[in-house]
């Protein structure tokens, strides 16, 4: 009997469970494999005892519409990051990245397949370095890797991201307010550009366009006589005023490895107020509700197909890269093709001309 581990890593995000669930039901039809899941990324394998979890058939039965992911996921920690408390009470980290690989051997793994985003490719990348045949899945709501075309999660994202622009337009035009639309996005405006566009919204702000509040304003009084009229804004949550800084704030999760963003809507209201804008505002932030729920169709079958493939991968022995979509294809890259550039908007595509065509301003 043959193994494969899997392991779903970073944020969740609607279409891992039909990931797995594929892998499994192509790995079955070997006769051969078995499939096991890692709990938590790496953790399960890194804990004592080992949390793994068999992923037959009757296990993956019925999840592909299914969010978040049956064997759990985390953004903190890792093999090459494991944190480790130290006898003064802080934390330090710990390279446990060759203990993880010999573990690996000893429970007779013969490869691995990593669903993540760009920091989980880059741990798939440098276990591939150290040997592990090790493949990767990309994933990301954001949209941010440029190896692929487009990542499951992403379409599901931008679903709930415009029902909820459609919902504050009833209330923005009934009110007659400016409403905010804070949604995620630290790098990458994709989901506000496409949430913008598909909701109607008057104004779009992403982190790839640093806004002139004057200019904000400036389009915000244009949807006004006096006092009647509403504005919708979709902001990204790392969209910032020229010359400004995205705010973070400091988690006391220990081993959380990015900063997080926070309070771009409030901050813009002030920045809004301060320019001397009179409007009634509010402001809602989507936050984890755009990650959560059922994926899409378009979501479903783009994750099958990643699953699919990334187990061919493995009957391949073409370890060391990413499955990735160029349409019409599903085909794979090099690891180091896979994390050498974020995917952001770019600001003359076609995209954006459509968005300008149909008067969105972007603050610039
Ligand atoms: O997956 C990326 C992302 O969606 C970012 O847009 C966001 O900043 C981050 O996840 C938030 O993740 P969490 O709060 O779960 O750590």
């Amino acid at each position: 009997m043959r193994r494969v581990l899997v392991a779903t890593a970073g944020g969740d995000c609607p279409g891992l469970n039909a990931v797995i669930r594929a892998i499994v039901k192509r790995a079955s039809q070997e006769k051969d494999w078995e499939v096991l899941g890692s709990i938590q990324a790496f953790n399960g394998i890194l804990w004592e005892p080992t949390e793994v979890k068999i992923l037959d058939e009757k296990a993956v039965a019925g999840i592909h519409f299914q969010g978040g992911t049956i064997i759990e996921t985390t953004n903190k920690g890792g093999p090459f990051a494991w944190p480790i408390k130290q006898k003064d009470g802080s934390w330090s980290t710990a390279d446990r990245s060759d203990e993880m690989i010999r573990k690996l051997m000893y429970m007779g793994i013969d490869a691995v397949i990593n669903i993540g985003g760009d920091g989980s490719q880059r741990i798939s990348n440098a276990l591939f370095e150290k040997g592990l045949n090790i493949i990767g899945v990309p994933k990301t709501i954001d949209n941010d890797l440029s190896a692929t075309d487009t990542t499951f999660g992403f379409q599901t994202a931008v679903q709930i991201a415009t029902e909820s622009v459609d919902k504050l337009v009833t209330t923005a035009a009934s009110h007659n307010r400016i409403l905010i639309l804070e949604v995620m996005g630290r790098d990458a405006g994709w989901i506000a550009l496409n949430a913008a566009i598909a909701g109607g919204a008057e104004i779009c702000l992403i982190p790839e366009i640093p806004y002139d509040i004057n200019k904000v304003v400036e389009k915000v009084n244009s949807r006004f006589t006096r006092n009647r009229g509403f504005t919708i804004i979709v902001m990204a949550e790392g969209a910032h005023a020229i010359g400004d800084n995205t705010s973070t704030i400091q988690l006391d999760e220990i081993g959380y490895a990015n900063s997080k963003i926070s309070g771009g809507a409030s901050r813009l209201m002030r920045e809004l107020k301060g320019a001397g804008c009179k409007h009634d505002m509010r402001k809602t932030v989507l936050g984890h509700i755009q990650r959560g729920g059922v994926p899409v169709a378009f979501d479903r079958v783009l994750a099958t197909q990643f699953g699919v493939k990334a187990f061919e991968l493995v009957l391949e022995g073409k370890f060391g890269e990413m499955v990735s979509y160029r349409h019409p294809n599903i085909t794979s890259v090099p690891f180091a093709e896979a994390i050498s550039e974020p995917n952001k908007v770019t600001i003359n595509s076609d995209l954006m001309k459509s968005a300008r065509g149909v008067d969105i301003s972007f603050g610039d």
